[in-house]
């Protein structure tokens, strides 16, 4: 197949990745009714379409943070990436940068800071999670720091995981640890590329960034077994001050949904927000992303940068969130399909689609300049 949209390079991850590794992208929480939704409630929106209006010049460029990028389009933090394809992170960020837009680092990625600082010229962020062990957390503060790291995402959504049952079936949760092993090992031998690029060639095969908590040659199981332990539920708003005290860089807060949580995070000092449902996988039942972003953008919207995401899988998506008020969007599952199904040239491939059609879809409802977009374009 030649890939043409997002789906095709799902289906494309699909065919490469271990089952295991390809539910746990695919997924969400309980019934993934607002997976869906995330998805859903985007294609309702309509657009209007206008004619006549020279679109030659179509500049598809946004600032954020200081920086002019050239889409308002950002890779969100995606954990265990690195799994995906052969250092996976590193593949990704470098393709964002070769696009000039942001890539994001999650705390569980296989790479770690250093490792994507090295392979990369230009800053990309950091996105961590609040840990139990506030040594921990201070000393990942300072290495996200002096590797040039300016932008933090701080994920407030997720004080304890969901349940996702697709991740207990495909055995990369549930089961007895040997039930478990046996299931993945077969799943990674049916996929031989996989096994060959990432398998063997791929590793280490641990959360980068938290392997100094662990002893050595700790498997998946205990890295996921120090995540449950280590996640913070008691975490509350005077917890995220000290973060802000100690942050001097740019602190984006992520897994805003409500617009009273919109006005703390601006309260707290935050610089940007992050309209996001954690891709439909915590709060099963939640508003979808699109659903929420017009009662927050009507609070905040002009103060500090409001990025969404969830569920944006086209070009025209961007347009129709930016209109209903975000300055930018982020996408998860997109990248991840694409680096999957064609390592670095995937997630380029990805960035290009969006890209495509996000021209396309501005030019075709008339618009030449991000800053159009708005509600006029839209049919409410
Ligand atoms: C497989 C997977 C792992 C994720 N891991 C993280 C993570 O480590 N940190 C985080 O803040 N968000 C994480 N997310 C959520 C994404 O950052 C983002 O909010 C979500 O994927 C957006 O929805 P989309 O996949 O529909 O684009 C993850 C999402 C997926 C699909």
């Amino acid at each position: 197949m030649i890939p043409a949209n997002i789906e095709d390079y799902r289906l494309m991850a699909k065919k490469r990745l271990p089952k295991f590794l390809f539910e746990y992208i695919d997924g969400g929480a309980f019934s993934e009714t607002t997976l869906r939704n995330n998805i859903l409630d985007l294609q309702t929106i309509n657009v209007r379409q206008r004619v006549l209006r020279d679109i030659s010049n179509i500049d598809t460029s946004c600032e954020l943070f200081g920086r002019r990028y050239n889409l308002p389009l950002i890779l969100a933090p995606v954990g265990i990436a690195g799994l995906n394809a052969r250092r996976g992170e590193v593949l990704a960020a470098q393709a964002a940068e070769q696009k000039n837009i942001p890539f994001s680092l999650s705390t569980v990625g296989v790479c770690t800071i250093e490792e994507v600082a090295r392979q990369t010229t230009s800053p990309f962020w950091f996105q961590l999670y609040m840990i139990k062990d506030r040594g921990f957390l201070n000393a990942i503060l300072e290495r996200a720091k002096n590797s040039g790291v300016t932008n933090l995402i701080f994920t407030v959504d997720m004080p304890i995981p969901s349940s996702r049952y697709r991740d207990i079936r495909s055995g990369l949760s549930g089961g007895s640890p040997l039930r478990r092993q046996t299931a993945r090992l077969l799943q990674s031998m049916l996929k031989p590329n996989w096994a060959w690029d990432v398998g063997l060639r791929g590793r280490p095969h641990n959360l980068g960034n938290v392997a100094p908590a662990l002893k050595k040659n700790a498997g998946i199981d205990e890295f996921w077994a120090w995540l449950g332990q280590n996640f913070d539920p008691s975490v509350t708003w005077q917890t995220l001050e000290s973060i802000r005290e100690n942050w001097q860089g740019n602190l984006i807060i992520k897994g805003i949904l409500d617009p009273r949580d919109a006005d703390q995070a601006k309260a707290l000092g935050a610089d940007g927000i992050i309209v996001s449902n954690h891709g439909g996988r915590q709060l099963d039942g939640a508003l979808s992303s699109i659903q929420a972003l017009p009662a927050i953008g009507e609070r905040i919207a002009g103060e500090i940068p409001i990025i969404v995401d969830g569920g944006i899988r086209s070009g025209l998506d961007i347009i129709r969130a930016i209109a209903l008020g975000a300055n930018a969007v982020m996408i998860g599952r997109p990248w991840v399909y694409g680096l999957s199904a064609r390592k670095k040239q995937g997630v380029l491939d990805v960035i290009s689609i969006f890209e495509n059609e996000m021209r396309v879809a501005m030019g075709l409802s008339g618009n030449t300049q991000v800053s159009q977009l708005n509600r006029d374009i839209l049919v409410l």
